[in-house]
């Protein structure tokens, strides 16, 4: 890797990251069987049994995850894979170092298990990754190249790898993090060597590899509009005036609690229009430990505003989670402290926020919890509050907010609850003091103190007894003295 954990730990923070299920079984017969009670652990407890993938594939999409190659050997955790995703990416074994360690000798068993894995279980496959600064072999990372050397390298490695897969992968990541946080070029050995020409170069080599997979550039950190997804969409659109192939963009969406951007659907929608297809590449939403239920819930309705913003997007494709269950995340791994990413918990339960995402797939949302947390109706829906305001809802709504302060500024988190359904919404409340910096999940305007949150396209209809939820940034450390919360007018309680 060119990028030690602490480089890139310091470059995430400082940005914020059908088929029928009878013949999905086949899979854990091939990579391991599973005894009865691994098996009925990797149920799913729905009424309906119905899977991830059915709710996607109703809704015109996949839905797919991360495949770590050493847990290919337990049988659960294939149940879950081959049954719930209807798209597979391997999380390391297609990345440079382990297909080619050593200069012109391939290593396809990785990959090679890979491809038989998605086909036994009808899977599309999402190819990661040609290009990359990461993950090189030393000879790559170290070797010291003449440009007209370094080109042959990549056509040579993607000719030989794309051609070998070629009919067998529907997507390649053909370069993937090329850019820098303010949208610059990242200054990768590609970039320094060969110029910005490598991407449009690396393009035209894989479609000349394999003419019928599509082609994505990907990134992090380009989930809302903002400087590094202008960068790639002004990139893009060169691409497309040079009539270099490329067919979409992957937002990998390593996302943080509470953050969404508020303009997400609006940025995947901006890519869309370019007539290029979107993908949510590498989805995860990570929190600080230990979890609690409140955190947990938060976290449902987080993945659901991802779902809806792509269901959103006809050019939407599809979404990819980065592994599915919380013991196999590289999350605490980089990020010290943080965890519970994913869909599944370290047993391989399902979480709340695997119901948000089938729901809002249109799919069966009741498994014990009412998954995206809009109805605290579930067995594990409305119990627990972990956070600082929690509040018994009196009249219309109440207003749960969490304020994290510190000498200038603060963020904000306010959940309102609300006993009649709604459809759009109006948040009002004052600010002790200064402005409001940044905001997400709700569109945001201020006047004097008064501080107005409107929803957005994904997120204006709630169900009776479902919550909204938004944050926002101020530029302002001055305590708080219970603001006032009121929901289209009406003030709300305890807030
Ligand atoms: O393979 C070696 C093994 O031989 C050795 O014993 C072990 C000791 O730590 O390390 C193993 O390598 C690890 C590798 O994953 C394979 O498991 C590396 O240490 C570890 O750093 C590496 O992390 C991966 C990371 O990419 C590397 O950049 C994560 O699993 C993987 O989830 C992560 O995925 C990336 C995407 O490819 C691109 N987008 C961001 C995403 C998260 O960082």
């Amino acid at each position: 890797m060119s990028r030690n954990r602490t480089t890139h730990n310091r470059l995430m923070r400082r940005a914020g990251v059908a088929v029928a299920a009878g013949a999905l079984l086949t899979g854990v017969a091939v990579y391991g069987t599973a005894s009865a009670a691994e098996e009925s652990a990797a149920q799913p407890p729905s009424a309906q049994n119905q899977t991830l993938r059915e709710a996607a594939q109703s809704s015109g999409r996949f839905v797919g995850t991360a495949i770590a190659d050493h847990r290919l050997n337990d049988s659960t955790y294939t149940a879950i894979a081959s049954r719930e995703f209807s798209s597979v990416t391997a999380e390391n074994e297609m990345k440079w170092e382990s297909v080619e360690p050593n200069r012109g000798q391939y290593n396809w068993g990785g990959a090679d298990r890979f491809i038989a894995f998605a086909q036994q279980n009808n899977q599309q496959t999402y190819g990661h990754t040609l290009v990359w600064h990461s993950q090189m072999p030393g000879w790559l990372e170290n070797g010291n190249f003449s440009a007209t050397e370094l080109n042959q390298i990549m056509h040579d490695h993607i000719a030989t790898y794309a051609g070998r897969y070629a009919g067998q992968i529907d997507r390649w990541d053909v370069v993937n993090e090329a850019f820098n946080e303010d949208g610059t070029f990242r200054n990768s050995k590609w970039l320094q060597v060969l110029g910005e020409d490598y991407i449009a170069d690396a393009f035209r080599a894989a479609r000349q590899a394999d003419p019928n997979a599509k082609l994505f550039i990907n990134d992090y950190n380009t989930d809302g509009i903002n400087a590094k997804s202008n960068g790639m969409y002004q990139l893009v659109q060169r691409l497309q005036q040079q009539g270099v192939p490329i067919d979409g963009v992957g937002f990998q969406s390593h996302m943080i609690l509470g953050q969404m951007p508020g303009d997400y659907q609006q940025n995947l929608q901006r890519f869309a229009d370019l007539g290029l297809e979107v993908v949510v590449t590498e989805l995860d939403i990570r929190m600080d430990m230990p979890s609690n239920s409140s955190k947990l819930e938060q976290q449902a309705r987080q993945y659901t505003s991802v779902t809806e913003a792509c269901l959103a997007v006809s050019r939407c494709s599809g979404i990819t989670v980065w592994g599915f269950g919380d013991r196999d995340s590289w999350v605490p791994d980089w990020f010290e402290g943080q965890g519970a990413a994913n869909l599944y918990d370290d047993n391989y339960q399902p979480k709340p926020a695997y119901y948000a995402m089938r729901e809002a797939f249109g799919g069966d949302g009741d498994g014990g919890s009412n998954g995206g947390g809009d109805n605290g109706g579930g067995d594990n829906g409305g119990g627990d509050n972990g956070g600082t305001g929690g509040t018994d809802p009196v009249g219309d709504c109440s207003a749960d907010l969490q304020i994290n302060r510190w000498n200038a500024g603060s963020v904000v988190e306010v959940r309102v609850t609300s006993q009649q359904a709604l459809n759009g919404w109006e948040v009002t409340f004052d600010l002790p003091s200064g402005s409001v910096t940044q905001s997400w999940n709700a569109e945001v305007s201020q006047s004097g103190n008064r501080v107005t949150a409107r929803n957005l396209g994904y997120n204006g209809n709630i169900g009776a007894g479902g919550s909204l939820s938004f944050g926002f940034q101020t530029n302002s450390g001055d305590e708080y003295a219970t603001p006032r919360v009121s929901l289209n007018g009406t003030a709300c309680a305890g807030s």
